[in-house]
């Protein structure tokens, strides 16, 4: 008797003809509606499967595959994985992958946009204009903060990291400083125009700091009352990161009392809950996680996160070679057990 197809199982709404390629090599469940899961929810949905498609809408680890034997790949539509318990999938031995690169620019574009507009104050004006506020043409109304030739803030320096500094530095003229893990070779940093500095000199010294750094139990709150405080009373503060790196209710009080001019915010840290103290505030730009939301750099992540997927469960081209996995050492492991990446997983193996 044949041997039943591979089941994969695709967690929302995602470009039916790029998600159709998983068809050719596995039983294949669509989503029709985007959906909530829960925890429990999760579980059962994973527990047939041989692998997933998911975005940061579903959080993943011990708990909900604890009951999915088969289950050995998991592909992150995004680049960020902080959704998943990579430490429970590598010890489950299940492969997980996400999308970098292809989101670079089109997220840089969207930092650059927040910081814009809110520096510029382009959503408070639009506001004031829609609700019939203009009265009489006014010289000093609506006065923002000049993006050229001001110090541009980066925290975090990865990929997205330098697509903002290049835009700032070669674009706007700006003096670009950075803060991050490490710092970069001296060639890059003079390819990008940016210069290292502690954390409290870019804090103090940056005129729109732009939080680009992954979020992780270092990274909670590091924008906190305490950060704030050390920044000038003048900046934009832009997030296009993860919520939970900025303290929103400390955000907000900054905000409020003009001790912080402006903010672009395109995460928080209850998404899609959104605080009812950030959303009273006019100085204070709000998107909803829409970093790398241009058409073809969403299809472009639900592509590879396909490839990632097909390859993870052993099929394709790039059999057992997922172009972007987190966790490679959890292949390296099933491999060293005997096993490839591709080959059926039983119980035993497994856990
Ligand atoms: C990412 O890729 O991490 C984005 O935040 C989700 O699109």
């Amino acid at each position: 008797m044949a041997e039943s197809r591979p089941r994969v199982w695709v967690s929302q709404p995602l470009f039916d003809d790029v998600i159709g390629q998983l068809g050719q090599y596995f039983d294949l469940t669509t989503t029709v509606d985007v959906a909530a899961y829960s925890s429990a929810e999760l579980s059962e949905r994973l527990a047939p499967l041989d692998g997933a498609l998911i975005t940061l809408n579903e959080r993943i680890g011990a708990r909900e595959i604890a009951h999915a034997p088969r289950l050995r790949a998991i592909a992150n539509v995004g680049v960020g994985y902080n959704n998943l318990d990579i430490a429970a999938l590598s010890a489950a031995g299940i492969v997980a992958t996400n999308t970098p690169d292809v989101l670079t620019e089109t997220t840089a574009d969207l930092g650059f946009t927040l910081l814009m507009a809110a520096a510029r104050r382009i959503s408070d004006a639009e506001r004031w204009l829609r609700e019939g506020q203009w009265g009489q043409w006014s010289f000093q109304n609506m006065l923002g903060a000049d993006i050229h030739g001001a110090t541009l803030g980066i925290l975090g320096m990865g990929r997205i990291g330098q697509g903002i500094a290049r835009r700032g530095a070669h674009g706007f003229g700006m003096r670009v400083l950075y803060h991050n893990r490490s710092q970069l070779p001296a060639q890059t940093e003079q390819a990008l125009g940016a210069q290292y500095v502690d954390f409290d000199t870019l804090l103090a010294q940056a005129d729109h700091l732009v939080l680009v750094l992954p979020y992780t139990q270092d990274s909670h709150h590091i924008i906190d009352a305490a950060a704030l405080a050390k920044m000038k009373a003048s900046a934009t503060l832009v997030n296009i990161a993860r919520g939970g790196i900025v303290d929103e209710l400390a955000l907000a009080d900054a905000l409020s009392n003009g001790r912080l001019a402006a903010a672009g915010l395109d995460v928080f840290e209850g998404e899609p809950a959104v605080r009812s103290e950030l959303l009273a505030l006019r100085n204070v730009v709000l998107t909803p996680h829409i970093g790398s939301a241009s058409l073809a750099t969403r299809r472009s992540m639900v592509q590879l996160a396909v490839d990632n997927l097909i390859a993870a469960l052993g099929e394709g081209a790039s059999a057992g070679h997922p172009p972007s996995a987190i966790n490679a050492d959890a292949i390296t492991a099933a491999k060293a057990g005997g096993a490839t990446v591709g080959a059926t997983k039983t119980g035993a193996t497994k856990r």
